[in-house]
């Protein structure tokens, strides 16, 4: 079984790699319900669940609450106990702590469950309601047992430090940061956001670590995926030539050690003591990120990639 790590300095403990759900049910970014549907994620969660993975991130924008829906439907049938962290967002409309107690109602209920493990702030923006009332108002859901853990994602090296005050003065740890954290995107790391998590003991969640499919080498330029990245130009031929060199050494140290090139960058992500949460859409999908699991890459493999991927420390 895989091992578990604590999330920051809290007690909650999730396995060293997630599974992100954004796709699942999502219509506007991703395909649901063209090339798949409820019962490939349904067997994609099942596949991580036997795997031994424990944690799942979602956010009530996501799909507009379905996947929150289906994660809650899947956990509710499963036999085993799921650590299920979700997002708030700072809609410009949501002005009082009471907005804060009001959507984290509506996500426990799609949910289903009485409490979560970890309640991340979707973004740090700030429109009419401060951070710290923000920061208040989920210490009070701490105080009282709804969400186990506090989490942020997308915010800077300082918006971090000043949000790990802001919950300080109220003796509650910030747990985690989530941010996008790849070998196609270094930026965490030339901006002080990692150095910043590591010194505070605020666990890096790592968004899009496969960089939305292009780490598995499977987007040649030709074959493109469908939805909105296509339109991307990092999946368009001459993007896919500029990052050859990291798919050429992932695609190598993936002959070497039998794994897939996706289960390199993710042992690479975990190597720089990050939780991956990469999406999956299917058990193939699950099945193989999950391999990324219960094996090491070598130091000097690890620092070939560091090296070859270090164009993307800026972007
Ligand atoms: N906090 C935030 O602002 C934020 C932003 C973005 C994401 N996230 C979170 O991070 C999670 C992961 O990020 P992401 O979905 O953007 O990108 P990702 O994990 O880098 O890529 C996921 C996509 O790659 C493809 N894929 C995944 N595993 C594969 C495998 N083993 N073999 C072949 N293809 C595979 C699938 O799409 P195809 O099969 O269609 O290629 C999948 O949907 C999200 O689900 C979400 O929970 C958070």
């Amino acid at each position: 079984m895989p091992t578990t790590v604590s999330l920051g300095n809290t007690a909650v403990q999730v396995t060293s790699l997630g599974v992100g759900t954004w796709s699942w049910g999502d219509r506007l970014f991703w395909d649901y319900g063209k090339g798949y549907h409820q019962t490939q994620l349904r067997e994609a969660f099942q596949a991580s669940v036997e795997a031994g993975i424990n944690f799942f991130d979602t956010a009530e924008v996501y799909g507009r609450g379905e996947s929150e829906r289906l994660l809650g439907e899947f956990a509710q049938q499963s036999n085993v106990t799921v650590a299920c962290a979700t997002k708030y967002f700072p809609f410009p409309w949501r002005v009082t702590r009471q907005s804060v107690a009001k959507a984290l109602t509506e996500s426990l209920e799609r949910l289903q469950v009485s409490s979560i493990p970890l309640y991340q702030v979707h973004v740090p923006f700030s429109f009419f309601m401060k951070q710290e009332t923000l920061m208040a108002a989920l210490a009070e859901e701490v105080q009282q047992g709804r969400i186990q853990a506090v989490g942020v994602s997308n915010y800077s090296a300082s918006q971090m430090q000043k949000a790990y005050e802001q919950l300080q003065k109220r003796g509650i740890p910030l747990a985690s940061n989530q941010v996008r954290y790849s070998l196609l995107n270094r930026k965490i790391e030339s901006k002080g956001v990692l150095q910043t998590a590591q010194q505070l003991g605020v666990t890096v969640i790592a968004y899009s670590p496969l960089a939305q499919g292009l780490l598995t080498g499977k987007y040649t330029g030709e074959q493109r995926p469908t939805g909105i990245r296509r339109l991307d130009a990092r999946f368009k031929p001459s993007g896919v030539s500029q990052i050859s060199p990291v798919i050429h050494s992932l695609q190598h140290l993936a002959e070497k050690y039998q794994k897939t090139p996706a289960q390199i960058a993710l042992n690479w992500l975990m190597m720089q003591g990050v939780i991956p949460i990469p999406g999956a859409k299917n058990a193939h999908q699950a099945q193989q990120n999950a391999g990324a699991l219960g094996w090491q890459l070598q130091p000097e493999d690890t620092q070939e990639l560091t090296r070859v991927s270090e164009p993307w420390l800026e972007s």
